[in-house]
């Protein structure tokens, strides 16, 4: 199979979460969706210091799709404050725990200061030896032809071509895709990566994930069965 080469196959070495329900989460307590966005990021938070026992190499989130530009202007400009007050809180974390900053999608395109302040932090964390990465301003189809455009630029359009040059080229194999709050569909997130990744829906919304639960997770996928497409 394209790319894959398990090291130790019941032992989950890159995980991704669509991390959703933060809207919910909120209205169900009467609070603005922008306090469900911040217990949100707290989420994150938890997960990413309790990343280091769990062993694994690669945690990728979806933080903000190509999609949610579609949302309100007050909404969008919540998350992407957030996103700058997350990066300034948490970099030194990151850097203490040799955790690796990666950022997959199309965030050139995000305000100035915010690529700056990414550029410093991919600078810093470059070491790092789990990489925590990062869908922002992110869409699968588009990173799919992105890839395909510069495979097809050199006349080479194969499975292992377009692959290298996916924005993940670099992390292991998705081996578990977890989506939160009891929705069960990829919106546009790693269709690609996922060919052949084992899928968890779980009904949590995301302020209330916790590290235990991913453990719990990959305790479950360590039991179960993969045979890419063999017997
Ligand atoms: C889905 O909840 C969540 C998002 C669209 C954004 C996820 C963002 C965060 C957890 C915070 C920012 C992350 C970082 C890394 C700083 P929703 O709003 O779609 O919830 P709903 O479906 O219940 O309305």
């Amino acid at each position: 199979m394209v790319g894959y080469s398990a090291k130790d196959p019941a032992r989950a070495r890159h995980v991704a979460i669509i991390m959703d329900g933060n809207g919910r989460w909120a209205k169900k307590r009467g609070l603005p969706r922008s306090l469900g966005h911040q217990r949100g990021v707290e989420a994150v938070r938890r997960l990413v210091r309790g990343l280091k026992p769990m062993g694994l190499e690669c945690l990728t989130l979806y933080a903000f799709s190509s999609e949610n530009w579609k949302r309100s202007e007050n909404e969008v400009d919540d998350l992407m404050n957030l996103m700058r007050k997350f990066i300034k809180s948490d970099l030194p974390e990151f850097v203490a725990n040799d955790v690796r900053l990666k950022i997959i999608g199309d965030w050139q395109g995000l305000a100035p200061d915010i690529v700056a302040m990414l550029e410093d932090a991919l600078a810093q964390t470059a070491k790092g030896k789990q990489t925590l990465a990062v869908a922002l301003n992110y869409g699968s189809q588009q990173e799919i032809v992105r890839a395909v455009a510069k495979a097809a630029v050199l006349g080479e359009i194969t499975t292992d071509s377009i692959a290298a040059r996916l924005d993940t080229a670099d992390l292991p194999p998705l081996d578990l895709l977890v989506r939160t709050s009891g929705e069960i569909r990829l919106s546009n997130f790693l269709l690609w990566q996922s060919a052949y990744a084992e899928m968890l829906f779980v009904d949590t919304l995301w302020p209330d994930f916790t590290p235990e639960m991913l453990q719990q997770a990959l305790n479950d996928f360590a039991k179960r069965e993969r045979r890419f497409g063999g017997r």
